[in-house]
């Protein structure tokens, strides 16, 4: 099936940077979301994002000129009647990414494809909300959508080859090398990476090296771009944690999230976009370590 028309679901961080790169690459693209005030930012979000690239020298004026009108915004979903493929962003929760497939399944041509963004929820499980079980996969974007070059692609018990086939060709117009993974909690990529940071975590928790030690050391030993904790903070700690918490549930003690992510979540330290984490942020800049690590109590 040649696809065209795409309608992304969820215009945050992950649904407007999933537009943003399917504009660019000749997609025509209909960014949807509950809230009006979500879609007028990722919109402004987006023309300034190209813009920036015109500056740069890394876009011409005439792409943006093309690219910009290709994008359409809705709050209705019926938006979604003509798509070839859907792509859902919404919050990381399985009811509510349920239910965006079972109202867009009364909308939907049947052979619309039904893409989930999901990090850690289960291909399967979604496509068992809907008629079409063989027509859902999993594309799992990286942040900031345009510059990462990963996209993880997901196959459900009952993910179709020609599916895998379309995903692959969309995947690829938009820049992106595809990688394959089974629907197994954590996929590939966060399979690996989290127990990683949570690791991190764990070093830091049981003294064995300081907040800027692990970074340094996995920077500078490992060719790292970013430290594991400097990391942590940019996903998140309560996302960090909740995905520690769905891959434990799943293969039991090795995934244990660490006791000090938990003191942290449980403190509101929850990373950059709280201000603070293992670092302390003001406006978005990295002051250094957050001073309740480096604390010597004493009686
Ligand atoms: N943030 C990341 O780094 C990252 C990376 C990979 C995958 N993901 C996954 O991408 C998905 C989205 O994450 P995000 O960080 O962009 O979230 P976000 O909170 O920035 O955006 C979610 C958007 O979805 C909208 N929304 C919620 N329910 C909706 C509905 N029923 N219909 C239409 N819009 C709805 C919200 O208004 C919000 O604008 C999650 O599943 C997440 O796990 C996130």
């Amino acid at each position: 099936m040649a696809i065209q028309k795409i309608f992304v679901v969820g215009a945050g961080l992950m649904g407007s940077g999933i537009a943003q790169t399917a504009i660019v690459n000749g997609y025509d693209v209909v960014l949807n979301d509950q809230r009006r005030e979500a879609l007028e930012r990722a919109q402004m979000g987006i023309q300034k994002a190209l813009e920036r690239e015109v500056e740069k020298g890394r876009m011409t004026q005439e792409a943006l000129e093309a690219a910009l009108p290709r994008l359409a915004l809705d709050d209705t979903i019926q938006g979604a009647k003509d798509a070839d493929l859907v792509i859902e962003a919404v919050f990381e929760n399985l009811e509510a990414k349920q239910a965006v497939f079972s109202q867009l399944e009364e909308i939907c041509p049947p052979d619309t494809i039904f893409a989930s963004n999901t990090s850690s929820i289960s291909l399967t499980a979604l496509a068992a909300a809907t008629k079409r079980p063989s027509r859902v996969v999993g594309m799992h974007f990286f942040s900031p959508v345009p510059k990462m070059r990963l996209c993880e692609v997901i196959f459900g018990l009952l993910t179709a080859q020609d599916v895998l086939d379309d995903i692959k060709e969309v995947g690829e117009k938009m820049g992106k090398t595809l990688i394959l993974a089974d629907d197994k909690p954590g996929f590939i990529v966060n399979r690996a990476l989290l127990p990683m940071l949570n690791e991190a975590c764990v070093i830091v928790g049981s003294f064995i090296g300081s907040v800027e030690d692990v970074d340094n050391g996995m920077k500078l030993g490992c060719n790292h771009p970013m430290g594991p904790l400097e990391l942590a903070d940019m996903i998140g700690l309560d996302i960090l944690l909740n995905v520690m918490n769905v891959l434990s549930k799943e293969y039991g003690e090795k995934y244990h999230p660490s006791l000090l992510l938990r003191k942290m979540v449980t403190a509101g330290f929850l990373g950059r976009k709280s201000g603070a984490g293992f670092y302390i942020y003001e406006n978005g800049k990295k002051m250094g370590v957050n001073p309740v690590l480096t604390q010597g109590h004493k009686l």
